[in-house]
C-alpha cells in the first residue's frame, strides 16, 4: 500500500512519481480503514492476494449492491453495475465469452505488423514536429487510441472523443454530478449506436465479432453490451497510455543506461516492458476491492462475511518470498513468477497480451529512432493527470 509519508498525500494531491511509490512489506490480512471510514480487509501477500483474485467466494457485484459498503475513490463507468468487472459467475462468463479468442496471444501476434506500422507513424510525426516536443501528446496518448479505434473500428470522430469520455469513465469520484452525468450519457449513446450501426452493416472489427457473439449467446442485457463496448474504448487505451508515460517517466528520469540497448535489442526491451508493467503501478490506489461473499480463510486470518477486501497487487508484486528483492531495478532481467500487474483469476486483464505487445514495441521504437532522447525537466517537477483512478504524465517535455 503506498505510504502517505512518501507520496505527500497528507500535505495534497499526490506527486511522487508511481515509480517511486513505497510499499509496506508484505505481511498477513489485517483490518484498515478506507479514507472515509469504510473498514476493509488489506491483503498484500503474493500467494494471499492470488487466493482473493481466484477464489469464487470473493466477488465484484456485491460491492455495487445497496447493502454492501458503499466504495468511494470510483465513479463513472467504473462504478456501474452494468460493466462486464462489477459481474461474477455466470453472469461475468457470458459477457467475457463474447470476447473468448479475440485478445489471445495468437490473435494479438496476428496484429503485430499493424500496431508497429502505427507506432512507426507516430515516430515519423514527432520526428516531424522537431525537438522539443511532449511525448504524451505526441506518442504516449495517441498510440494506443489509434490502437484501439483501429480494433473497434472508430471514426475520427469518436477517437477525438475518446479522452474526454475517459476523463469521466475513470472518474475518481471527484468530478461534479452536473459535468459527469451528461458526459457518461453522451458516451453510452455513442456506444449504443455503434453497436446498432454494426448489427445493420458488420464489419471485419471487434465491435461487429462481439454482436455476432451477443447475438448467438442471446439474453444479454442491451445495457450491458454497451458497457462492454465504452469499456473496451477507455479500458483499452486509458491503462496503456498510463504505463508508456510512467514507464518513459522512469527510463528517461532515472534509467538512460538501459536506453540504447532497449533500441538495440526488441527481445530485451519486452523484458523491460514486463519488469517495469510489475514496478509501477497505475494509481495511487491501495488496491483492487472484492466482497466476502461467507468466512473465508487467507493466510491463516478467516476474514468475515460481507467484508470488503483489497488485493494490493503493489504490495504482492514485492513480495519477497517470491520476487528478489536484491535486485528489483536489473530491468533485463525476467520476473520470477508471473506478476499481478494484470490481476488474476476471473476478472485477469482481457487486453494483457495486447498492451505488453504495444509497450514492447513503443519501447524498443522510440529508443531505436531516438537515442538522445531526453527529459527536459527532472520527474519531479511533473505536472500530474488527476482526478482519475489511474495517474500519469500530463505532459513529458522532451528534447533530442
Ligand atoms: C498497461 C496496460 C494495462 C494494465 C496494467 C491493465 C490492468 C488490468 C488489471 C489489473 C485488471 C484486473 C483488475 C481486477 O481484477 O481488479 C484489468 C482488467 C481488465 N482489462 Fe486491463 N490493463 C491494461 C490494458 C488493457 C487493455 C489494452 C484492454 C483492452 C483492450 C484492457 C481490458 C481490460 C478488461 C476488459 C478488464 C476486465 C476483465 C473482466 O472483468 O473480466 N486492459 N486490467
Amino acid at each position: 500500500m503506498p505510504r502517505p509519508d512518501d507520496n505527500d498525500a497528507t500535505t495534497g494531491p499526490p506527486t511522487l512519481p508511481l515509480h517511486r511509490l513505497g510499499f509496506d512489506p508484505p505481511g498477513p490480512p489485517r483490518p484498515v480503514a478506507l479514507p472515509d471510514g469504510t473498514r476493509a480487509w488489506h491483503v498484500t501477500r503474493y500467494a494471499d492476494v492470488r487466493k482473493v483474485l481466484t477464489d469464487p467466494r470473493f466477488g465484484r457485484a456485491r460491492l455495487r449492491t445497496s447493502d454492501a459498503a458503499p466504495l468511494t475513490g470510483q465513479a463513472g463507468l467504473v462504478a456501474s453495475t452494468d460493466l462486464m468487472f462489477n459481474q461474477d459467475g455466470e453472469d461475468h462468463l457470458r459477457l467475457r465469452r463474447t470476447l473468448r479468442g479475440a485478445f489471445t496471444p495468437r490473435a494479438v501476434a496476428r496484429w503485430r505488423p499493424w500496431i508497429a506500422s502505427i507506432v512507426e507513424q507516430r515516430l515519423d510525426a514527432l520526428a516531424g514536429g522537431g525537438s522539443p516536443a511532449d511525448l504524451v501528446a505526441g506518442f504516449t496518448l495517441p498510440l494506443p487510441v489509434e490502437v484501439i479505434s483501429r480494433l473497434m473500428g472508430l471514426g475520427a470522430a469518436a477517437r477525438e472523443r475518446l479522452g474526454h469520455w475517459s476523463r469521466y469513465a475513470f472518474s475518481d469520484g471527484s468530478h461534479a454530478d452536473e459535468d459527469m452525468a451528461p458526459a457518461l450519457a453522451e458516451f453510452a449513446g455513442f456506444g449504443a449506436a455503434l453497436l446498432a450501426e454494426r448489427r445493420e452493416t458488420p464489419g471485419e472489427d471487434l465491435t461487429s465479432m462481439l454482436v455476432r457473439a451477443a447475438d448467438s449467446e442471446g439474453d444479454i442485457p442491451e445495457s450491458q453490451l454497451v458497457h462492454l463496448v465504452c469499456g473496451l474504448m477507455v479500458g483499452g487505451h486509458d491503462s496503456t497510455m498510463t504505463m508508456l508515460g510512467n514507464a518513459l517517466l522512469y527510463l528517461l528520469g532515472e534509467r538512460r543506461d538501459c536506453w540504447s540497448r532497449i533500441g538495440a535489442d526488441e527481445e530485451g526491451a519486452g523484458t523491460v516492458a514486463d519488469r517495469l508493467l510489475h514496478l509501477i503501478p497505475l494509481g495511487d490506489d491501495r488496491g483492487t476491492a472484492r466482497h466476502a461473499a461467507v468466512d473465508t480463510e487467507v493466510g491463516g486470518i478467516v476474514i468475515p462475511e460481507g467484508s470488503v477486501v483489497l488485493a494490493d497487487c503493489g504490495a504482492a508484486n514485492r513480495d519477497p518470498d517470491v520476487f528478489s528483492a536484491r535486485r528489483p531495478d536489473d530491468l533485463f532481467r525476467p520476473l520470477e513468477a508471473p506478476t499481478l500487474a494484470f490481476g488474476a483469476g476471473p476478472h485477469y486483464c482481457l487486453g494483457a497480451w495486447l498492451a505488453r505487445l504495444e509497450l514492447r514495441l513503443s519501447l524498443h521504437r522510440l529508443a531505436a529512432r531516438f537515442p538522445g532522447l531526453r527529459l527536459v525537466r527532472p520527474a519531479d517537477e511533473i505536472e500530474w493527470r488527476r482526478n482519475s483512478t489511474s495517474r500519469s504524465p500530463r505532459r513529458i517535455p522532451v528534447t533530442w
